[in-house]
């Protein structure tokens, strides 16, 4: 039993009866259907009234040789593989028409062997042309595929930034009803801490990148928000932001986003006393040698003996995103009030 393949059509472009009536006899017995066309113009008429899987073309024709007739097959939408026939000593004309798109090309050759020559040379064109199609299948596949997963992963950010903003409202809905100031200010801050966390993830979700943070942007929002939470009176210090562009991890970012809370908090907290103004500088540079420098700074007493007056948890947090970021934060003990500084590398 035979296995039944379709014909492969092949349209055979070539003024040369005698050669053109063997090519169709002998690449008839190996499955090809075969079309011919006397010149260029009965091969572009074939074209249009017939599909072909692959087409062979003279480059000797009385009125357009082949390679005034090629770029009318190349240019045709979806166009089959053309392999160009040339004479024999003739490299330039050969070189010419792959560089106009050919897909190979045959040295036409009286001698029997012309028939298996030009039938390896378009199975071999068949052959790539159909490696090109799966790859590009492949591409296809891939590109869905991580279009879904960066769709889900979008998705995710939304909730969990919707899930924190959720804890959050909770936290401000508790606050109305707590007398305690102490108990306000904690309960603030650890609202504070949540939004760090919630603003990378809102970010994400907004962002086209989904593997890194446009710094630049979540920083303004981000001391937007520590603005509005934590001084909300007209005296309290005003929280300024410098930052140059950049963009980092996910990871850095949420790392980053509550360093620069605690301290700002911290700040806010010991540097001015209460209706006292005064400036919280925040900054974030490359430094020359590729890293990135933040910086948190106040013009209050200093961190005098450090001993906390809090919790101390501020502290523990910071040194835990620090050495995340394989880093640490340094205190400036030329500056007259806080100067904390973080190098990371970006
Ligand atoms: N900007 C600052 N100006 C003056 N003193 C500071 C400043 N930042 C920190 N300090 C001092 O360092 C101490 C330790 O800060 P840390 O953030 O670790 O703890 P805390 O703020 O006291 O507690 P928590 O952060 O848990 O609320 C503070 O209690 C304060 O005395
Ligand atoms: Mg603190």
């Amino acid at each position: 039993m035979t296995l039944e393949r379709p014909p492969i059509r092949l349209l055979y472009i070539d003024d040369d009866r005698g050669l053109s009536r063997l090519v169709q006899k002998e690449l008839g017995r190996h499955g090809y259907e075969v079309t011919l066309a006397a010149d260029g113009d009965a091969g572009v008429a074939a074209l249009d009234a017939d599909d072909f899987d692959i087409c062979a073309l003279d480059h000797y024709m009385p009125g357009r040789d082949g390679l005034d007739v090629l770029p009318d097959i190349l240019h045709r939408p979806a166009p089959p593989p053309v392999v160009y026939v040339t004479g024999a000593q003739e490299g330039r004309i050969a070189v010419a028409a792959l560089r106009a798109g050919a897909a190979d090309y045959v040295i036409k050759d009286v001698s029997e062997d012309f028939t298996a020559l030009l039938r390896s040379a378009l199975e071999d064109a068949l052959l790539r042309r159909r490696l090109e199609r799966e790859n590009e299948e492949a591409q296809e596949q891939v590109r869905i595929a991580r279009d879904r997963a960066e769709c889900m992963l979008r998705e995710v950010n939304h909730r969990v930034g919707n899930s924190l903003q959720l804890v959050s409202t909770f936290m401000s809905l508790q606050l109305r009803h707590m007398a305690d100031e102490g108990a306000r200010d904690a309960l603030r801050e650890a609202q504070a801490r949540i939004e760090a966390v919630a603003h990378v993830h809102r970010r994400l979700y907004t962002s086209g990148d989904m593997e890194t943070v446009d710094m630049q942007a979540y920083l303004d929002g981000l001391v937007g928000e520590l603005t509005k939470s934590l001084g909300s009176d007209a005296a309290s210090p005003n929280i300024t932001l410098q930052a140059e562009p950049m963009r980092v991890s996910t990871d850095q970012a949420v790392s980053l986003g509550v360093i620069v809370t605690e301290l700002v908090t911290n700040a806010v907290k010991y540097a001015y006393g209460a209706g006292e103004a005064g400036e919280i500088r925040v900054r974030l540079a490359p430094d020359p040698s590729g890293r990135a420098i933040l910086t948190v700074e106040d013009d209050g007493p200093g961190l005098g003996d450090g001993k906390p007056k809090g919790t101390g948890l501020g502290g523990k947090i910071i040194t835990a995103m620090a050495s995340g970021l394989r880093s640490a934060v340094e205190f400036d003990s030329a500056h007259k009030g806080v100067r904390a500084c973080l190098a990371f590398d970006l």
